[in-house]
Formats: structure tokens, sequence, C-alpha cells
């Protein structure tokens, strides 16, 4: 396990690489646990340490402190282990706040906490959602457009509505392996152009879609997807990613590494506890 590199050695690569100053929203993992199993890196006899959970979340918090972001606080509520993972809570573009809707009912009450988070900071324009989306779990944001993953999650008639009500035009894209459930497990949007992403977890048509879209593409090796090595946070230019997914780090961009294996129990890596507020 890769230690947690000092802030000075985030590296800074060259050319129209641009970081922008990010608002994200996280929830601290003080009821984290892995009490039912919704995908397969979920095992509920395997214990999760609350207090290990903690002190790597607190590194990925400050690691984007450090890197110039702002970050705003979901208050944990008992009874809900997944929440920590705030990506799917909501997706959120220039100030609109499309909310979610949870596939599994374990999960189902993040979605009306996350509403209330945005309502009481002040967004006036929150939607409570018809169809199944687990925000930015499968609804990436890449420049004018909105990367959306379905196959496991997301119902495909939530992609319309992302359309409706984000007035964003929507790529859908089809999962096919169940340990990348989520499209943020899959894929990485770099910077507005540029995306990382493992072909195989996409169907043909899908994977099309991608090379057309994305000539310039990471192609990601399958054993950094493995370990969640695509569940990456960008501002542009830093790449906030799991400290496992060393090959990765040969992408052309800069870089800084997060450990967080406790929360790797319940399916998550840097992303998935990282929902962008793009007001
Ligand atoms: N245990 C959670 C679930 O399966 C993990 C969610 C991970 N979040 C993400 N954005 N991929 O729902």
């Amino acid at each position: 396990m890769t230690a947690v590199l000092p802030r000075s050695s985030v590296a800074v690569a060259p050319g129209r690489w641009t970081a922008t100053r990010r608002h994200y929203l996280m929830c601290p993992p003080t009821y984290v646990a892995v009490d039912y199993a919704v995908n397969p890196w979920m095992v509920p006899s395997a214990p999760v340490d609350r207090h290990r959970a903690r002190r790597q979340w607190e590194t990925l918090r400050r690691t984007y402190c450090e890197l110039g972001h702002r970050v705003s606080l979901l208050d944990p509520l008992p009874g809900l282990p997944d929440m920590v993972y705030t990506a799917n809570g909501a997706t959120v573009v220039d100030g609109v706040v499309l909310g979610a809707r949870f596939r599994h009912p374990e999960r189902a009450a993040e979605a009306a906490a996350h509403r209330d988070w945005f309502r009481t900071a002040g967004f006036t324009r929150v939607t409570e959602p018809v169809f199944v989306n687990e925000g930015e779990g499968d609804l990436l944001v890449a420049g004018d457009v909105v990367l959306a993953g379905t196959g496991f999650r997301t119902d495909p008639r939530a992609h319309t509505e992302a359309t409706r009500v984000l007035g964003r035009s929507v790529v859908t894209l089809e999962l096919v392996d169940p340990r990348y459930y989520h499209l943020d497990t899959a894929l990485a949007v770099l910077d507005p152009t540029t995306i990382g992403y493992l072909p195989e977890a996409f169907t043909a048509a899908s994977q099309s879609v991608l090379r057309e879209r994305f000539p310039g593409a990471i192609v990601a090796d399958p054993a950094d997807a493995a370990v969640l090595g695509l569940n990456a946070v960008s501002d542009g230019r830093h790449v906030v990613l799991p400290a496992q997914a060393s090959g990765l780090a040969a992408a052309p961009a800069g870089r800084g590494f997060v450990p967080i294996p406790e929360l790797l129990k319940g399916g998550g890596g840097p992303k998935c506890c990282t929902l962008e507020v793009r007001a």
C-alpha cells in the first residue's frame, strides 16, 4: 500500500491541464458498515473498522482542502451506512439539483437527506426524480454533456429525465460487469474532453460510442480498475485516485493518491465519497 504522498509531491502536468476550484459535498463515515450486500464488493461478514475509515476519509477531505477546494459536510444519519458515498445523492449542474432515487430500499432515505441539504444551502431548483438514478454514481458531467450509466442501478428512463431537468444532453452508456455497477467505477472524467475508462465494463455498442467521442481517452488496465482506480476525482489537473491503482499513475495528469481501503469494503473509492456541487 502506497502511503499518502505529501502535498508537494502532487504532480503537476504541463500542457492544457488547468485546475479549477471545486466545491464538494462529503459525509463523515460515522455509521459506515457493511450490513447488507448490494454490490459484489460488499461482504457483510467482513467488519469495517470505523476509526480507520474515519482517518482515511479525513485524508481524502484534507487532500481536497490542500488542493484549494471547498468541502461542505452532510450530517450522517444512523441506519444509513452507505451515506458516506455522497456521489450517489444528487447531480448538480449550474445550480440545478437533480435529486437521486435509489434502486435499493436500504439506501432510499439518503435521497431526502441530500435534497434537504441543498434546500438549506439555498438551492431553489431541487427536483425529486420519478425514475431511479443514483446521482453522480451514474451521471458524470463531461463538458457540455452528461455521460449516463445504466445496466445495474440507474433506470434508462432517468437519462431522459436528467436531460429535461439539467438541460444537458445525455450520452447513455450500458454497463455489463457487476463489479462496475456504477458508471463512476468504470469511467473517470479527467477534464471536459478527457476520460479514463475500462472498455470491458461496457457493452460493445457503448464501447464504440466512447471510442468515437473520446479518441484520446486513457484506457485503464483491468488491474487498476479492479481496485476501483477509475473512481477518481479530477479538478482538471490533479487527479485524486485510490493509492492501489499504480498503473493509472502513469496517466498524463497531475495526481494525488489517497488510500481508503476501509471504504472499498462498501464498494466505493474517492469519487463515491465526493459529490460535486456545481453552483
Ligand atoms: N455500497 C454502496 C452501493 O452499493 C456503494 C456506493 C458507491 N458509490 C459510487 N458512487 N459508486 O450503493
